[in-house]
């Protein structure tokens, strides 16, 4: 086999794979590779994978079936594919076994190495690398040169909380932080390469910590406020917080950095207390709700979102239904929601009471009802206002655009604008997934 020319990333799951992935097409670049039009025309294919639910894992083995079955038809070349990711992590050597067409596995600490890999695997063999920690990896990694106008910047890997049913802190290891100067290059970087927009990255980005240029300590805050001076950077956003990792100082900048978008995912699993001691979350319903209040009472607007899980082992009705009370208690603009899926090697796949599946499905259904009643409330309490929209992509509709509010909301509207443009748009019918909104002339000054 020849050394392959063109390449295709796919990336499942979370925005640090995302940005994962972003990076590992960097590096294929670098080594004089190009992004292949179609994934049938990409002599590598890298599926930059997810472990955190089963049926994440299952649509890997059945893409890797459909690029050989593909590969076939079409004349008989397979590409080379390439496992990355949280499932190279978990299951490699399963992989190797599972999938022959499978000649690169490498894990999210080491795709440094994928285009060495690449290299050997097209010499014949089957390569693979899964080592920990992540150290190495950042280093090796080409410089940034062009961005989107909105760009994810990962400060933070890996996880050390162990929620009991939780396979990161396994495919991504222990908690790291990248140095602050790194990441204050690496933002102008992007900013230079045409961000109007930084979302820090982190499994828990609020534990984040680091030492700024003086040498002296600081958290997430003093990190926010740094890249609140590039001064082409309009907005910045972080992404996940562990409600335990929540800082006085964080909450603080909420309430005095203009570019900190009034948005905040606080992930809380569950309403039941005991289900949240049974999932190891070291917060309680009422020390989550007391944080909303402390976030609020700086930042009133903010907009909150979380995760939940139904169908943790032992869940009972009645703790189901403290769920749906903390979501009308905290006031949710927008949520993601799982049924509880048992994953190896983890505490909570072993543990007494699992749920069947048709009781998981009726929670889960009531659940997203509650979470998408909550979303279109707060849309709903946007329409009229004036806000800017960050445009991000070509609505459906000719001469429609679609973008984000401050609020992380997607709006659409009509006009005459293009992707990358700030636009000021007022904000006049709501949904519980989007808005409707309107240019607002600026009078010539
Ligand atoms: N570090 C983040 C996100 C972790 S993964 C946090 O702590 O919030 C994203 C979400 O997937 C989790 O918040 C949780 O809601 C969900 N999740 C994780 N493991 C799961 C499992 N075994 N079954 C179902 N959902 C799960
Ligand atoms: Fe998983 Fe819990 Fe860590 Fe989030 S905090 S990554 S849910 S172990
Ligand atoms: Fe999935 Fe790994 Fe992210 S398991 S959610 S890709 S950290």
């Amino acid at each position: 086999m020849t050394a392959p020319q063109t390449f295709h990333i796919k990336s499942f799951g979370c925005q640090m794979n995302v940005y994962d992935g972003e990076r590992m097409a960097e590096l294929l670049v670098a080594q004089g590779m190009s992004a292949a039009a179609e994934r049938a025309d990409a002599d590598l294919v890298v599926l930059n994978t997810c472990h955190i639910r089963e049926k994440a894992v299952e649509r890997v083995y059945s893409d890797i079936g459909r690029i050989v079955k593909d590969g076939r038809r079409e004349g008989g070349s397979v590409p080379l594919v390439a496992v990355a990711g949280c499932v190279a992590q978990a299951e490699g050597a399963e992989i190797m076994a599972r999938a022959p067409a499978v000649r690169v596995v490498v894990g999210p600490q080491a795709y440094h190495r994928l285009p060495e890999l690449v290299a050997a695997a097209a010499q014949g063999g089957r390569a693979t690398d899964t080592d920990m920690p992540a150290e190495a990896k950042f280093a090796a990694l080409p410089k940034r040169r062009r961005s989107g106008p909105s760009a994810f910047l990962t400060v933070q890997e890996g996880c050390d909380k162990f929620c009991t049913y939780c396979v990161v802190p396994y495919t991504r290891g222990a908690e790291l932080s990248r140095p602050y100067g790194d990441l204050v290059e690496e933002a102008q970087a992007l900013v230079d390469g045409g961000a109007l927009e930084i979302t820090l990255l982190g499994q828990n980005v609020n534990a984040w910590s680091g030492e700024d240029g003086t040498g002296r300590a600081t958290g997430l805050d003093g990190l926010i406020r740094a890249l609140a001076d590039i001064p082409a950077l309009a907005r910045i956003r972080y992404t996940t917080s562990h409600p335990t990792d929540m800082s006085d100082a964080l909450i603080a900048a909420h309430g005095e950095v203009e570019k900190l978008m009034p948005f905040l995912h606080l992930p809380v699993q569950s309403g039941s207390d005991r289900v949240l001691k049974a999932m190891n979350r070291s917060h309680s319903v009422a020390s989550y709700l007391a944080l909303l209040d402390r976030v609020r009472a700086v930042r009133p607007d903010i907009a909150l979102s979380g995760d939940f899980i139904v169908g943790f082992p032992g869940e009972t009705e009645a703790e189901f239904a403290e769920t749906l009370t903390l979501v009308e208690a905290a006031g949710y603009a927008q949520a993601f929601s799982f049924k509880y899926s048992p994953r190896p090697g983890t505490p909570a796949a072993t543990m007494d009471g699992q749920v069947v599946p048709a009781v998981m499905d009726e929670r889960l259904q009531r659940l997203q009802a509650a979470l998408q009643r909550s979303s279109l409330a707060f849309n709903q309490s946007s329409v009229g206002r004036t806000c800017q929209v960050l445009v991000d992509r070509h609505g459906r509709k000719p001469g429609q655009w679609l973008g984000k509010s401050p609020w992380l909301q997607s709006v659409y509207f009509e006009g005459n604008s293009a992707i990358g443009d700030l636009v000021d748009v007022e904000l006049i019918e709501a949904g519980p997934n989007s808005l409707a909104g309107k240019i607002v002339e600026r009078v010539p000054a």
